[in-house]
């Protein structure tokens, strides 16, 4: 696992970052902590990605010149959208039921048969969509070795912080996942990505295009995608599976809606299709 990054010169306030694209609406962000001993932290967040700093134990309900905020609380960092009304908070946490209940679910199974568990050990998968990190983590509790790349600034800062946080659990459980988990954030085809051990299979779970049909976006999620949307690097899903076909792997596994077309409309070797989602698997060589 990579380390946390380090560094706590102060940070002035500025104007508000806006993450913008053509069309739609901008994404205005701020940083805080919860309480000024946390003030530090959360000013090395805000210098990393170039946010405004905001007065500790700012509560976002009440805050109206921004979309959302990093609150940074101990080991905790959180992206919540601001506003009354506002759904619940975004963050990776490695330790929570939902991602141990993921073991148990039939998708992590699907995962599993999608990039070949079993027919190698360990099975080696760089995960090029890291996101949250919980494909990554059923991935790496199936006994998978998993290089995550993410190079949206604040989804690898979130994903930064839940995997720092579970290393300071003190949790067996966590501790054998992260010890086969390595993190960098950036793009996916980044060279010194690929100095990593070689991976057998390079997973892709590209962000479900804007108003898909079949795409449902959970209320909390929905931040995110408008976060993506506005993101600087603008969805090139197509070209990251040519560029994933081309490497010297044995699989290329892509996640989809059930329903969707295949990305690219490349036709996959074969599908395994969940309720769903669905993995379409694009056998190169035998994982043998
Ligand atoms: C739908 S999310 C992935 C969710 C993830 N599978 C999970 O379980 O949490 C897609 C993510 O891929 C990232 N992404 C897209 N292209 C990338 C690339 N070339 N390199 C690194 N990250 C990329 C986006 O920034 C976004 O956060």
């Amino acid at each position: 696992m990579s380390q946390p990054r380090a560094g706590h010169a102060p940070v002035r306030p500025r104007a508000p970052v806006i993450r913008r694209a053509a069309g739609s609406r901008a994404v205005a962000l701020g940083v805080c902590a919860s309480e000024p001993s946390h003030e530090a932290g959360a000013a090395a967040v805000a210098r990393r990605l170039a946010l405004p700093l905001l007065t500790s134990g700012t509560d976002p309900r009440h805050c109206t010149r921004l979309d959302a905020l990093l609150c940074l609380d101990g080991d905790d960092l959180s992206l919540r959208q601001t506003g009354r009304r506002a759904p619940g908070p975004v963050r990776v946490d490695f330790g929570a039921a939902a991602m141990r209940h993921r073991r148990a679910g039939g998708h992590n199974e699907l995962l599993g048969r999608a990039v070949g568990v079993g027919k190698k050990t360990p099975l080696v998968v760089l995960d090029a969509t890291a996101g949250l990190g919980r494909d990554a983590c059923v991935l790496a509790d199936l006994g998978c070795r998993v290089t995550l790349c993410e190079r949206e600034p604040v989804i690898a800062e979130l994903l930064q912080a839940g995997l720092t946080a579970a290393a300071r659990r003190g949790d067996p459980w966590l501790d054998a996942l992260l010890s086969r988990m390595r993190f960098y954030p950036g793009d996916a085809r980044s060279p010194r990505v690929h100095s990593d051990p070689a991976a057998d299979v390079i997973y892709l779970d590209p962000m479900f295009e804007p108003r898909d049909k079949y795409a449902a976006v959970k209320k909390d999620m929905a931040l995110l995608q408008r976060l993506l949307e506005n993101s600087p690097v603008q969805s090139d899903a197509g070209q990251l599976l040519d560029w994933a076909l081309q490497q010297p792997v044995a699989r290329v596994v892509v996640k989809r809606p059930i329903r969707a077309l295949s990305l690219g409309e490349r036709t996959p070797s074969h599908s395994i299709a969940g309720r769903a989602v669905r993995y379409d698997v694009h056998v190169l060589r035998s994982l043998n």
